[in-house]
């Protein structure tokens, strides 16, 4: 590894060992949410400390809560519903979650706030959120039409009865984090469903959440109780380490401690369909399911995915990067909210298998791989998106030839360490 903003990367033989996965970014965000809004101490455990979930803890240092942080734990300090009016402009950097959230909960808050973030925040779009926030009474104002910077001018709000038609955990977090401050009741129906750490994580601060099939009523609430967790490994990150098993040459792993919430867990099926030897085993179910996850190489096979990708969102890239090591074709449909990501991520995934040699076709919202390409190495781009980077670092270890992949760094926002895990455990040509 060079250590300038490009990273070298070498093709491997095989992948051996034990690994300790990052932990959730979604359910960290959540947690330093709920507790800054609960009454008393809340300590997180096994917080992840990449730069997303630090953007968070900004975030709600300027609205005035206080955080401790020591090594993986998080201590929040919560203060009730009793933001304080921030000195200056909240600063998502990077972080889509944290920007949609925060303003549904700025939404209900008695003064003025403003959020921005980077070059990729201001091309993501904000009206998902703040059309059915103003419909509960929210006031926003843009420079840019309904993109960041962002004016929230907090006020009462009213419950809404509203249907999800943007399948977005963001998007319905929002919506529930501004419910909870409401008048009245919020009743929310999701066309298809979206990981539902928020609901989870607010019924264990004892938030009034009602949840029937694909329906969520929310009974505003007067405070939330502060309360301790330890969140779980990242399957979105664990997914990467498990495809890069499956298609390198004499590889076993083993990814402990895994969040295997069935709103997450879709990727071990998709992986198994492809022919995956994986086994998930030591299984324990709580506020979070979390199992460890067993994987050998595996001879792979394409496949047709249409359904269901909101539970895959952010494992497109990884799917897309391992079809090119199946025998057949994989066609992966309703892929339009890749375009919305930390990069359009359709074309973004589109280019860098190209780059490598892949035979890959996009349409207008999705991608058609045909099978056992040969990788070549290749100078990748992460467009400053995690994701895409790992997904070239991925695809890089079956190339027959070295690679490089431009501002590697920005793995940092959801999985720290990532270069590091894969230097351990792999084992070269
Ligand atoms: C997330 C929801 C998803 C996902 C993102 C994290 C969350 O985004 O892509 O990485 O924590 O709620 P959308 O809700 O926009 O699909």
């Amino acid at each position: 590894m060079s250590i300038s903003d490009n990273i070298r990367l070498f093709p491997k033989h095989s992948l051996v060992g034990e690994i300790d996965i990052a932990p959730d970014k979604s359910i960290s965000h959540r947690a330093v949410m709920c507790g800054a809004l609960a009454n008393g101490k809340t300590v997180i455990k096994n917080f992840l400390l990449g730069q997303d979930c630090l953007s968070t803890i900004d975030c709600f240092r300027k609205l005035g809560v206080k955080i401790e942080i020591e090594n993986s734990t998080v201590t929040v300090f919560g203060s009730g519903f009793n933001l304080k009016k921030p000195k200056e402009v909240l600063n998502v950097s990077n972080s889509g979650t944290t920007l949609r959230l925060l303003t549904g909960i700025l939404s209900g808050c008695g003064f003025e706030s403003e959020i921005d973030g980077d070059e990729s925040i201001r091309k993501r779009p904000m009206s998902r959120v703040t059309e059915p926030l103003s419909l509960m009474g929210a006031k926003f104002e843009f420079i840019n039409q309904n993109f960041c910077p962002v004016k929230i001018f907090g006020n009462t709000l009213t419950g809404i009865n509203y249907n999800l038609t943007v399948p977005s955990a963001q998007v319905k977090s929002a919506i529930i984090f501004a419910g909870l401050r409401a008048s009245s009741k919020t009743v929310l129906a999701e066309l298809q469903s979206t990981r539902d750490h928020t609901e989870r994580m607010l019924k264990a601060f004892g938030a009034g959440l009602k949840i029937s099939g694909k329906n969520i009523e929310i009974t505003p609430v007067k405070d939330l109780k502060a309360t301790s967790l330890i969140v779980p490994g990242d399957i979105s990150s664990a997914a990467f380490l498990i495809a890069a098993a499956l298609i390198t040459e004499n590889s076993k792993i083993k990814i402990k401690n895994v969040g295997v919430n069935p709103t997450r867990s879709l990727i071990i099926d998709v992986f198994k369909k492809m022919g995956g030897d994986i086994v998930l085993e030591n299984y324990k179910d709580g506020l979070e399911p979390v199992c460890d996850i067993i994987v050998k190489s595996s001879k792979l096979k394409g496949i047709t995915i249409n359904r269901e990708i909101p539970l895959i969102i952010d494992e497109i890239p990884i799917i897309a990067s391992i079809a090119s090591q199946c025998e057949g074709t994989t066609v992966i449909e309703n892929l339009q909210e890749l375009k919305f990501k930390e990069s359009n991520r359709l074309d973004t995934i589109f280019n860098e298998l190209k780059t490598c040699g892949v035979d890959i076709t996009k349409t207008a919202s999705g991608l058609i791989i045909k099978g056992k390409n040969k990788i070549k190495g290749s100078n990748f781009k992460s467009y400053n998106d995690h994701r895409i980077a790992m997904m070239c670092a991925i695809l890089s270890l079956v190339a027959y030839n070295e690679s490089s992949i431009e501002n590697y760094r920005c793995v940092d926002i959801s999985f720290p360490g990532f270069f590091e895990i894969l230097q351990k455990i792999g084992i070269y040509k």
